[in-house]
């Protein structure tokens, strides 16, 4: 496998700068049309070498192109002499160093570095394409108990998981009274309290261990089930934990206690969506706003933050736009308030699963809708018209 190319036209110095450097392997081109067609066949090339009487236009065209194409290759440009002019219009098309044909060493410590630098580069782009597959971290609360977080989030993880072809992790961080187990009926017996001892040393079995599995594609992970225990959950926990659960799954739903605990912190720091509940109240109100300043301070973004009006048909004389105005935000989904949501909790079954056509249901896919990035036609053409109204 050669990681070098060299490009040069005249066949005399092909074969005597070529052998400067034939310890290095590299395959040789005699011009940039043959360049063009060796690159596509030769992925793993990292190092293009220019020779001195490749023309100076047609190399500086190639490099700016590449740079898009191939990001990766580095290019060196070897001239008979070095002028000031063309090194700085070298640099501006992205050759990476400017040496004298004959100035081995030079050439030697040049490609290396720049081989140091593409491979570098090519683990960061590897690891951000890695994040985009990472699982969605979605951080549900509220500043004040009772406003149907776990409602939400409970819904949200069975909406997300669909028919089981999306991998949903829904974790309890209600580390004291968490009432997720409660609400899927499921066996207190494996908690967050197991991974204590983990502390330091997550990984996929570890984790997989205390998990306790739902239904396809949705899985939880339940809050200790003595409140004395959630204590010993420390941030750092969470963190980890979260981190190793990216790996394994499409999205992580976090229901949270009815306050910004160290715990709740360290998600919210991992958090790609915030979903704060506000209820036509004021105390909640108050507290909702708060939470949106102090999200402000922590410069959480915007545009990541999906408000979810919970009972929002009560009549208690405020208005969406009162609600707005009141929480400093705009409400993204609207879910309206029904007995039948008690009764499903009290079944152990979230609405979404049990009657999927109820209006609750219907707001609660919305939100999921919201998560997973698919937009609502009148967003879209909120988006269009936006987008129109730029150009
Ligand atoms: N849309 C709704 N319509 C009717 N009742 C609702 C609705 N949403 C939540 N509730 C009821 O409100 C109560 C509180 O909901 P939930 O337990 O989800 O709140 P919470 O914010 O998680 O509370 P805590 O802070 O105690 O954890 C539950 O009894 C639930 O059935
Ligand atoms: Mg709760």
């Amino acid at each position: 496998m050669t990681f070098y190319v060299y490009v040069e036209p005249d066949a005399e110095r092909r074969s005597t700068v070529g052998s400067l450097y034939a310890d290095y392997g590299f395959d040789v081109v005699s011009d940039l049309d043959d360049l063009d067609a060796h690159l596509p066949r030769n992925p793993e090339t990292l190092l293009v070498m220019i020779g001195a009487t490749v023309d100076l236009e047609a190399a500086l065209t190639f490099t700016s192109y590449q740079r898009v194409q191939r990001p990766l290759i580095g290019v060196l440009l070897l001239r008979r002499t070095l002028e000031p002019d063309v090194l700085a219009r070298a640099m501006r098309a992205g050759i990476r160093e400017v040496l004298e044909e004959l100035d081995a060493e030079g050439i030697r410590v040049a490609a290396a570095r720049s081989i140091d630098l593409s491979k570098a580069l090519s683990t960061s782009m590897r690891s951000a394409g890695d994040q985009a597959q990472a699982a969605k971290i979605i951080t549900v609360f509220a500043g004040k108990g009772g406003c149907g977080k776990s409602v939400v989030a409970t819904n949200l993880a069975a909406a997300l998981s669909g028919d089981g072809n999306r991998r949903v992790l829904l974790v309890d961080l209600a580390l004291q009274f968490g009432d997720v187990a409660i609400m899927l009926q499921l066996p207190p017996n494996r908690s967050f309290s197991d991974a204590i001892s983990m502390g330091g040393k997550v990984d996929e079995a570890g984790l997989r261990s205390v998990i306790t599995p739902y239904r396809p594609g949705m899985d939880a992970l339940l809050a200790p089930s003595s409140p004395a225990e959630g204590e010993h959950v420390s941030r750092e926990l969470v963190t980890e934990v979260l981190e190793v659960a990216r790996g394994m799954y499409d999205y992580i739903i976090l229901d949270t206690p009815p306050a910004v605990t160290d715990q709740v912190l360290s998600a919210l720091d991992l958090s790609d969506w915030f979903v704060p509940i506000v209820t036509p109240d004021l105390p909640t109100l108050k507290s909702v706003r708060l939470t949106i300043e102090m999200f402000d301070l922590l410069e959480y973004p915007r545009d990541r933050r999906l408000v979810v009006f919970n009972r929002a048909n009560t009549e208690v004389g405020l208005t969406t736009e009162d609600v707005e105005e009141a929480v400093g935000a705009h409400l993204s989904v609207h879910v309206p308030s029904s007995r039948d949501v008690p009764v499903s909790v009290n079944r152990g079954v979230p609405i979404v699963l049990q009657d999927p056509t109820h209006p609750v249901s219907l707001a609660m896919r919305r939100l999921a809708d919201r998560c997973s990035g698919v937009m609502s036609s009148q967003e879209t053409r909120r988006k269009l018209f936006a987008f129109g109204r730029r150009r």
